[in-house]
């Protein structure tokens, strides 16, 4: 890991704190440490060769090969491959390298569209026509910064309707899903201010959510397991997590776009609520015999991040100070920090993420209320996240 996070290094027989994306030195690690198995969670170390290496020496790995992650890690490489395979869920969209080319076709686009830088930006390079920018010109201009930058850009059309997440364990043949799940990726409540890496999620106790109904969820399952069946056909099996997220619109559920990993913070949700065993679970996706169902509570989540005063444009770390929490329906997962269980010092990242169980989202939601009372310090937490108001709103707008 990239810090000495306490929570992890408690369950860490050894550990190394290293750049995640210095692979040559975990691969080492891993060798002279002799893990069982290993699993990669954050994106940017999905395009290196670890996972390959790892392969190579015959450790066994939950995790997607390099090429298999380009689902993730080359947005071009996923909608050209999505194309030709004929998976549904798609929506129109273009790469260009040439900016003239790209000049020629936004100005007479004629509707709304999203410009995407082509590989992994941490959920922070994609801009929305409306939300970030406003004319087509301010647009055009930022996808000519890609393309110097980058040699290439992708563009798409915009999609207006409700975001949602669905989770897949994939073997590399079949997929087994997991609750669905909405993630808050604004900064600030109402879901207004910049985009972050996420402030929040929720999940609901039918695995289904509020706007999601199970004929919707059915086709979002259906576009994963074809985008695994369209990747395999290619030479390059899936094995792992597949995170789709997906827009329900009026035409249907469209695809935004793949992960290879878990989602963060959406995995934080469904795995407090797994009724089965994690580590074998990992050792079925390895060995290419994934069980076909996997048992979560019948139970709504709701995670907030602590995140510093200030997150998501100029984060002011602090110190926090957390009073040790014994209920079984409320978790604290400690994530960018360094420090000690009680006391830790904020990077400028997000802090701790607080998971709350109930029967309902709002009683999920008060459970996170009464847990962050345990953690002192200055921070920054939306509260708004799976209220009653916050269902209500989304609701209304829903309905217009
Ligand atoms: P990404 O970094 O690709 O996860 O995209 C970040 C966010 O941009 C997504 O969660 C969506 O809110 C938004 N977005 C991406 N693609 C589109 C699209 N085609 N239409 C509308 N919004 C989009
Ligand atoms: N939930 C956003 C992400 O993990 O990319």
């Amino acid at each position: 890991m990239g810090n000495k996070n306490p929570s992890i290094l408690r369950y860490a027989k050894a550990s190394l704190i290293v750049r995640e994306t210095d692979w040559e030195k975990i691969l080492d690690f891993a060798l002279l440490n002799k893990v069982d198995i290993a699993f990669i969670g954050p994106d940017p170390v999905l395009a290196t060769p670890l996972v390959d290496s790892l392969a190579e020496k015959g450790i066994p790995v939950a995790s997607p090969s390099k090429d298999a992650a380009r689902i993730e890690t080359d947005k071009i490489f996923m909608r050209n491959l999505l194309q030709k395979h004929g998976v549904p869920g798609g929506v129109e969209n273009k790469n260009f390298t040439s900016e003239q080319e790209c000049k020629e076709w936004i100005s007479t686009f004629g509707k709304g569209f999203v410009v995407k830088p082509r590989g992994l930006t941490g959920g922070k390079g994609v801009r929305v026509m409306g939300d970030h920018f406003s004319s087509w010109q301010e647009g055009l201009s930022y996808a000519i910064d890609l393309i110097k930058k980058d040699g290439s850009v992708l563009i798409e059309e915009k999609l207006v309707g409700e975001e949602f997440s669905l989770q897949a364990f994939s073997d590399g043949t079949s997929l087994t899903g997991m609750p669905l799940a909405q993630d808050y990726k604004r900064a600030y409540e109402g879901d207004t201010g910049p985009n972050t890496g996420g402030m929040g999620s929720i999940t609901d106790h039918d695995h289904l959510l509020p706007f999601v109904n199970r004929k919707s969820r059915d086709d979002a399952f259906n576009i994963l397991k074809q985008a695994s069946s369209a990747l395999r056909t290619e030479g390059f099996p899936f094995k792992g997590i597949m995170y789709g997220q997906f827009m329900l619109t009026l035409s249907g559920v469209k695809l935004i776009e793949i992960n290879a990993r878990f989602a963060d913070p959406e995995g934080i949700n469904v795995l407090s609520i797994m009724n089965d065993n994690l580590l074998d679970i990992m050792f079925e996706i390895a060995n290419g015999n994934l069980r076909s169902r996997v048992q979560f509570m019948k139970k709504a989540t709701v995670l907030r991040y602590i995140v510093p005063v200030g997150y998501g444009s100029q984060p002011k770390p602090g110190k926090l100070m957390i009073d040790p929490n014994n209920k079984d329906d409320t978790k604290m997962y400690y994530a960018a920090v360094n420090g000690t269980l009680s006391s830790v010092d904020m990077t400028g990242s997000r802090s701790l993420a607080i998971v709350g169980i109930g029967s309902s989202i709002p009683e999920a939601a008060s459970k996170v209320d009464s847990a962050a009372s345990l953690v002192h310090g200055d921070y920054y937490i939306r509260r708004d996240i799976g209220t009653e108001e916050m269902l209500a709103r989304k609701a209304a707008s829903f309905r217009n």
